[in-house]
């Protein structure tokens, strides 16, 4: 059967961009016959960004609402805190010391830290912990761990699951003695919403501060948000170009392709900017509201919540413990005592 694995990192509060490019598409596939499926919470992730627990945990039990409110079944669906399963952290040690430092010298998020350093004129790695610098370790331990085949995410992530492979493949050649201990992983991400533009346009990412939430702030925020989509000047009556703005894509996010069409030959048609963010708006409610009940009702009863996931970890764990006796043998160490 298939294994489907996909996570998300708890230093935020989820917004149109992880249900789109994550939290959707991985729940779709968890409902197709012979697929077992693995979404968890990134909480070890979440110590690379963030240094204050509160917020750490506001963001877990978010995002873990979330995920249910999305639809996700516990009873198809193994859901767990990734901080649960001490196996990871110890798969990320074994592969640590198998990987090249090159290849993480590679790492989008570190370049990119070491590229705003050139910028200010600071040392190359000023701000730059090894948590940052070995991150797709870790990252390749949470898909190793349960030999996921497919891990739907949006193109931000697809190199770290090249770098998985690559990991991967390099621990099989050394210690597999013609066994493939790992199964090696591929992205599958959904090409119309690899990456969802935020406010203004760029990437939608709590970096940039141009997100728009999925659940929080509820119905009114949502519209607030909407009204802060960056477009033209454009009066009504005017002809627009459905691609000057973000407006557009997040419509299509939510729409069906006769929808999009519509949409876009509206405003074409000089259909106003105001009524068109009116229309995004009520495309976004008929998917969103329904889940947003739900969140509510699951926030308030985060003890539920607490329930799934310990069960979860037990799922997790009963199938990490015995890979993990292998791998450590394979190595050269003892079994745990
Ligand atoms: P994170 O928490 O930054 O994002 C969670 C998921 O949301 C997707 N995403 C987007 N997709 C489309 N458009 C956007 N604007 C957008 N913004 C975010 C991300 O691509 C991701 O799929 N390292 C991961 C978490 C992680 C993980 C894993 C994922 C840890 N271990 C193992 C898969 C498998 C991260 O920080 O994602």
């Amino acid at each position: 059967s298939l294994r489907v694995l996909t996570g998300i990192t708890t230093t935020g509060i989820p917004h149109l961009g992880n249900y789109v490019g994550a939290i959707r598409p991985a729940i779709l596939a968890s409902q197709q016959p012979a697929t077992e499926s693995f979404f968890f919470l990134a909480d070890y992730h979440a110590l690379i960004k963030c240094d204050d627990p509160d917020r750490i945990e506001r963001s877990r039990l978010a995002i873990a609402a979330t995920w249910l409110a999305a639809g996700l079944d516990t009873s198809r669906v193994v859901f767990y805190r990734q901080s649960d399963i001490p196996e990871i952290p110890e798969l990320t040690w074994l592969l640590t010391c198998v990987t090249a430092k090159g290849l993480m010298n590679r790492a989008h998020a570190y370049k990119a830290s070491v590229d705003q350093n050139e910028l200010a004129g600071n040392e190359p790695d000023d701000g730059v912990t090894m948590g940052l610098f070995s991150y797709p370790i870790l990252m390749a331990a949470d898909i190793l761990i349960f030999n996921a085949n497919k891990v739907p995410v949006g193109r931000d992530q697809v190199q770290h699951i090249e770098m998985a492979r690559d990991v991967a493949q390099r621990f099989n050649h050394l210690f597999g003695n013609g066994r493939q201990f790992f199964v090696l992983p591929e992205a599958a991400v959904d090409e119309a919403v690899a990456t969802l533009p935020g406010l203004d346009g760029r990437k939608m990412s709590k970096s940039y501060d141009n997100t728009v939430p999925l659940f929080e702030g509820g119905a009114k925020g949502l519209r607030e948000a909407i009204a802060r989509i960056v477009t033209d000047s454009r009066l009504p009556g005017e002809p627009k170009d459905p691609d000057s703005t973000s407006l557009t894509a997040l419509f299509d996010a939510f729409a069906t392709p006769s929808e999009r069409e519509a949409f876009r030959a509206d405003l074409r048609a000089g259909l106003g900017w105001g009524d068109a963010k009116q229309r995004l708006v009520e495309q976004l409610e008929r998917e969103i509201a329904p889940m947003r009940a739900r969140y509510e009702e699951l926030i308030a009863h985060p003890a539920k919540i607490e329930e799934a996931l310990q069960e979860g970890a037990r799922k997790a764990r009963a199938l990490a413990t015995p890979l993990l006796a292998e791998l450590r043998q394979a190595v050269g160490l003892r079994p745990m005592v």
